[in-house]
């Protein structure tokens, strides 16, 4: 990448040209790149642009609002509430890529309705390098990728970012003056939680990886991880004051990586793991087992699904 500014300046200019005088719409999600390419768009053409936000319930602890207060300049911005339906879409699955799908599914018709109610002609993605290189894979669905084009006749798709790598995107959204919130932010997956719950997404195992999310990312922070997470693998016996309880097992992970596409498993200190172990378990009533992962990847995935 050239330097930043000069890429801000040529990026600016050329959506400008691209989408002219008509309207756009972006899914934001509040991850790095979508927020990048929201940000450069929308000082391109404004409010032409929409920006929607589908709150999917499957966001992690006091996102939505930290979303709601970062582009609160933007007059477009929509949040949509999709809580309900997107439980109810992802009842009964267990299958990995069954869920990636009814979640993308739900996420284009949330998105769709928008599109039309603003007549969006041309559709802005964060796409970036390393979404393009696993999707050619098929390593995984990655619903930020497909699915959305063919949904509304757009006439131009319009990725800014499409050949940048995460710390590039990272420099280009300082640049732009994105507070910390979002241009530090760790790299969270479109599914969200949704993939740190094995098997299927209930309310309560969401509650559980929202929780122990929030402990991990705060305790780990001066660790600086490329991504530290949570996730509810099932249920294992503990002991809870004087009972035997079948609660949840929630695995720690906190990886060290460039671009996600390979990652090395963090060294931490047995006392960060412990006050970790020690927090998720004593605030959430229905965990009694914490365990950390060492994989790297290869042979493991960032995720757990
Ligand atoms: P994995 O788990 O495949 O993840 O090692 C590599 C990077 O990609 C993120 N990830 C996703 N991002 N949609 C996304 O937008 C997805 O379906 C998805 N799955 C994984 C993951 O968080 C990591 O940064």
């Amino acid at each position: 990448m050239v330097d930043p500014e000069s890429f801000i300046d040529e990026k600016v200019a050329e959506i400008g040209d691209a989408i002219g005088d008509d309207n756009a719409v972006i899914a934001l999600s509040g991850g790095v790149d979508s927020s990048t390419a929201a940000a450069l768009a929308y000082e391109a053409v404004g409010d032409q642009l929409t920006p929607v936000y589908v709150d999917t319930g499957l966001m992690r602890k006091g996102e939505t609002e930290e979303i709601e207060e970062t582009f609160s300049y933007m007059e477009s911005l929509r949040i949509v509430d999709a809580r309900e339906r997107f439980l109810e879409a992802l009842s009964g699955i267990t299958d990995p890529e069954a869920k990636r799908h009814a979640i993308g599914e739900g996420f284009i018709r949330e998105f769709e309705t928008v599109a039309r109610e603003v007549d969006a002609r041309f559709l802005v993605q964060g796409t970036i390098y390393p979404d393009r290189i696993e999707s050619e894979g098929t390593i995984k669905s990655h619903h930020n990728v497909g699915g959305l084009p063919e949904v509304v006749d757009f006439e131009g798709i319009v990725e800014p970012m499409r050949d940048l790598y995460k710390d590039e995107v990272r420099e280009v959204a300082r640049e732009l003056g994105l507070e910390a919130v979002v241009s530090e932010r760790m790299p969270f997956p479109g599914p969200g939680l949704a993939v740190r719950v094995l098997g299927e997404v209930t309310e309560e195992k969401l509650a559980v990886a929202r929780e122990a999310n929030h402990v991990v990312e705060e305790e780990l922070e001066d660790h600086d991880p490329w991504q530290a997470l949570a996730a509810v693998l099932g249920k294992a016996t503990g002991v809870k004051g004087d009972n035997r309880v079948h609660g949840w097992v929630v695995a720690v992970r906190s990886v060290e990586s460039r671009d996600g596409m390979t990652a090395r498993a963090q060294e931490v200190d047995w006392a960060t793991l412990q006050r970790i172990q020690s927090r998720i378990t004593g605030e959430n009533e229905t965990v009694s087992r914490v365990v950390y992962d060492v994989t790297h990847k290869p042979p493991a995935t960032i995720e757990y699904e």
